[in-house]
């Protein structure tokens, strides 16, 4: 049988799966303008759904994934961060991604940060990755600070067009970041 989806703990946070109740106030972070500025639309509440639907099978599938953030206190739904696989194909696949999209009252406190570490901790470790990459649009400046704290580094010459964003559009061009999980270590010690 596989092992049920890992809870990680954060000095500020929870990190478990997704659950029926997360729906709900999941979907009013995924319409909110400001938190998918750098998606093409926010998302509808079906969208939102599925994508839960689409985290939840991953973690089963992988063993890892887009962990449900919640306050280590309040239990108040925050957003997500995690890995995953891409999918899409590039350059740089196959690959694991680290993300995070967080509400717009969780932004500024350096949630996103403390989540990521939990999570590039279990993917070098448990999980046994050799490499993590992150990519964005080029305009998403505070997902690329989150890259850089975490010490993930860019090469121009990784830098691609978004295959599911249509040529042209100011979304597509991304930047991608990466980390090695003997750098990831390195900065652990
Ligand atoms: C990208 C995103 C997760 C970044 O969130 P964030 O809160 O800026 O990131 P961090 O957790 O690293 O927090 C850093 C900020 O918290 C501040 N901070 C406050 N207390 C802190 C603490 N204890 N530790 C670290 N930073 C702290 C930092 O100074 C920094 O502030 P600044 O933005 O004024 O420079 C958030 O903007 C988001 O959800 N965006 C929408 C979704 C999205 O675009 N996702 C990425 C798609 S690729």
């Amino acid at each position: 049988m596989a092992a049920p989806p890992p809870v990680l703990r954060t000095p500020r946070l929870t990190m478990r799966p997704f659950r029926q109740e997360d729906r709900e106030p999941f979907a009013r972070i995924n319409a909110d303008p400001e938190v998918m500025e750098h998606f093409l639309a926010p998302l509808s509440r079906e969208d939102s759904d599925r994508l839960i639907d689409r985290i939840n099978s991953g973690f089963a599938a992988h063993g890892f994934g887009l962990w449900a953030l919640v306050g280590a206190a309040e239990g108040q739904l925050l957003g997500f961060t995690g890995l995953s696989i891409p999918r899409f194909a590039a350059p740089f696949s196959p690959a694991v991604e680290i993300g995070w999209r967080l509400r717009r009252s969780a932004w500024g406190q350096g949630l996103a940060t403390e989540a990521a570490t939990a999570a590039l901790d279990f993917g070098f470790g448990s999980a046994g990755l050799e490499e993590v990459v992150s990519f964005t649009s080029v305009g998403n400046i505070r997902s690329q600070a989150v890259m850089r704290r975490l010490g993930m580094t860019h090469d121009p010459g990784d830098d691609f067009q978004h295959p599911l964003v249509p040529p042209g559009h100011p979304l597509a061009p991304h930047l991608l970041f990466r980390i090695s999980r003997e750098r990831w270590v390195g900065r652990r010690r």
